[in-house]
């Protein structure tokens, strides 16, 4: 009979076998134990330069004031932060950002939600909308399971399709209206967005909360003066539709957008409630490039805590590099990465395997087997690329998270 398996950790334990690869419950600096990944025990405490490459790594100290400097500006501001975990997927830093002040966590995909659910998280509002009826079945009965769970809708078809499926679960499901800010999703506001409005207010079993309208294309616009101008601007229609539903006495609880871009700006918009942001925990070359408030071309209004160690795996050609960091480590996605320390690397991911620098200069020699960090070019798809991230202070690896949503993209 297979023992159980508490007593099968004692055991290893008692015996030494295996008890280096098997998980043996213990505090880690005030992480809870289910956060820290059986088979990466290994890893905590040993030098972040030690770990087995190419490694996704969080700067604890940066993410943990990232979190803190996010929350501190938007109090200022009067409004709330719903931040966006289609960036990093991951069940502990949701809980960060949860017990900093956040009012909810906003996922993109239905997998996201679930996986962050049964991980432990509630209040998560999904930003898309379900559109085949087995998604929308599944968005109702995790609606049933976790009652705090918030979905997205921008047709009227879909809405009566989720209140038919709400039914169906035994279930009021929390709605907001998707109000397109651009041309990407949502319903364009005005008139039809506030008949749907109305239509979810009206149909049973849906409860309507409010709207979104979340402006992807201003969140890098470059140069501050005209990034505020694109995100106020850019929601005018949706204010308009916004107080057409107030008018028309509809729920407008929640009028959510905004990112790391335009966090500090967009209070200004009338009645908005609360950002959805995703990227400033880990920061990432796309966001440095986009300019800060005092004129600075680099964004530093948040710390790039997000980094991939590699390893120098060829040093034999001149003015050229070979690590173990392709594409399949850190996307093909532009600006290139970034090498720490290194303005003058020009790093390319192009093989599936192989990362390839080229420079005139380095401040340093690289020796073959010597570690080597880059700063990611866009942070959300490389995060999908890992199972865990290494979450390091200092040099040292003080917990490994699991990527809890790694890979739900369904
Ligand atoms: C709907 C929605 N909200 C929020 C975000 C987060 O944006 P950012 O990472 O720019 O903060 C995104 C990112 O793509 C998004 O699609």
């Amino acid at each position: 009979m297979p023992l159980p398996p508490s007593s099968r950790r004692v055991f290893l334990a008692a015996t030494g076998a295996a008890a280096a690869s098997v998980w043996i419950p213990r505090p880690v600096k005030g992480y809870a134990h289910t956060e820290v990944r059986a088979a990466s025990l290994d890893d905590v405490g040993i030098s972040k330069w030690e770990i087995d490459t190419p490694a996704l790594c969080v700067d604890l100290d940066r993410l943990e004031r990232n979190i803190a400097k996010m929350q501190a500006a938007v109090r200022k501001n009067g409004i709330a932060t719903r931040p966006h975990a289609k960036t990093h997927k991951t069940a502990a830093i949701a809980r960060l950002q949860l017990a900093a002040g956040a009012i909810g966590i906003c996922t993109a995909k239905l997998g996201e939600a679930e996986a962050l659910f049964a991980a432990g998280i509630e209040p998560l509002c999904m930003t898309t909308s379900n559109l085949s009826p087995r998604k929308i079945r599944r968005a109702m009965q995790l609606a049933k399971a976790n009652r705090q769970f918030i979905q997205a809708v921008d047709a009227a078809g879909n809405a009566r399709d989720l209140s038919a499926a709400a039914r169906e679960a035994g279930v009021t499901a929390d709605i907001v209206v998707d109000v397109a800010v651009g041309t990407r999703s949502g319903i364009p506001p005005g008139d039809d967005a506030v008949a749907l409005a109305k239509l979810v207010d009206t149909l049973p079993n849906l409860k309507l909360r409010g709207l979104l309208s979340y402006d992807g294309g201003a969140q890098h616009v470059n140069g501050f003066a005209a990034r505020k101008e694109r995100a106020l601007k850019g929601l005018e229609g949706n204010v308009e539709t916004r107080e057409a539903m107030k008018r028309a006495g509809l729920s407008t609880e929640i009028f959510s957008g905004g990112g790391t871009g335009t966090y500090s700006v967009q209070h200004l918009t009338p009645g908005f409630t609360d950002v959805q942001v995703g990227s400033y925990v880990f920061m990432d070359m796309q966001y440095l490039a986009i300019g800060s408030e005092d004129g600075d071309a680099v964004y530093k209004d948040f710390e790039p805590s997000l980094t991939v160690v590699a390893t120098v795996l060829n040093n034999r050609f001149p003015g050229r590099l070979t690590t173990d960091a392709g594409a399949k480590a850190l996307t093909l996605n532009v600006p290139r990465p970034g090498v720490v320390g290194e303005p003058g690397m020009d790093y390319n991911p192009g093989s599936d395997e192989f990362g390839v620098i080229t420079f005139t200069e380095a401040r340093r020699t690289y020796r073959m087997g010597d570690r080597i960090e880059m700063i990611v070019p866009h942070c959300d798809p490389v995060v999908n690329l890992y199972d865990q991230m290494y979450g390091v202070r200092g040099d040292k690896v003080e917990v490994v998270w699991p990527i809890t949503a790694r890979g739900r993209s369904q």
